[in-house]
């Protein structure tokens, strides 16, 4: 981790917890951060990922508590690519960043997957989402057969390049990169620090190479897949990432503050 740079951590909840859950879970956790007197923020940007029915109840209970004194957000975990018409169904960028929504993940391998976002959507997203203001958590990453054939370079590059570089301007620092590889999400255990470590200075070396130390410099990169409170020690002291985003291990609430406190 850059010592100037603020640890980020995202809690992406996906299909999980009602409005009432989120309610009790966000009020379990203002309690138990402020019992230790906020220590476990310092030097910390947490972003919780909700589902789009919880995003009401999670903007209110933290601006409520914390009135922007710490560096809690809300996020979303999808958006439609356009910002307004005959979509039924779709949410707009627009939309959150009214809600109080900060940031927003953008494809994230179960999109990609289960509703076929190509490179192509998953660009046009990223455009609409900057152009409301909001923060992407890009979400790139192999699946095991990319990885079997030594592919993994190659899609990551791809990823990157065209939800990315492709933009001539863009503000750097609204832009979260999150390694993902496939095969580690949702599964037994993570990537090894060795791989993370590997694949992150390689997406920092592309974004440099294509754009110069600046831009790159703003650019967070985060890890994600499989991330817990048995590996999150280790995970932490890479150089090569400014944060993790974690699935599972968000969902109980003294977990996700037992894993913050290690941070
Ligand atoms: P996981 O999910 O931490 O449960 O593996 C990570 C993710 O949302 O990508």
């Amino acid at each position: 981790m850059k010592k100037n740079k603020d640890f980020v951590v995202v809690a992406n909840w996906k299909m999980n917890k009602t409005p009432a859950e989120t309610r009790g879970y966000m009020r379990e956790f203002e309690n138990t951060v402020a019992a230790e007197n906020f220590k476990i923020l310092e030097k910390k940007r947490v972003v919780f990922c909700v589902p789009f029915t919880s995003i009401s109840v999670a903007v209110d209970s933290m601006k409520n508590f914390f009135f922007g004194r710490h560096k809690v957000y809300i996020g979303a975990q999808n958006c439609h690519f356009e910002n307004i018409g005959a979509f039924t169904g779709e949410v707009s960028a627009d939309m959150l960043k009214d809600s109080g929504v900060d940031y927003v993940i953008i494809g994230h391998s179960e999109r990609r997957i289960f509703f076929g976002e190509t490179d192509d959507v998953i660009r046009k997203k990223v455009r609409a989402c900057l152009g409301s203001g909001l923060r992407v958590i890009l979400c790139v990453g192999e699946n095991s057969l990319e990885r079997e054939e030594g592919m993994t370079r190659n899609v990551i590059k791809r990823q990157v390049s065209s939800a990315v570089l492709c933009f001539d301007k863009m503000d750097a620092d609204k832009i979260l990169v999150a390694y993902e590889p496939v095969w580690a999400v949702g599964a037994r255990s993570s990537a090894s620090l060795s791989e993370i470590d590997e694949v992150s200075a390689f997406i920092r070396s592309v974004i440099l190479d294509t754009r110069g130390p600046e831009f790159s410099n703003k650019i967070s990169l985060i890890y994600g897949g499989s991330v817990s409170n048995e590996n999150i020690n280790e995970i932490v002291k890479l150089k090569s990432i400014d944060g993790c985003l974690l699935g599972r291990a968000s969902l109980n609430c003294s977990d996700f503050v037992s894993i913050l406190s290690k941070i």
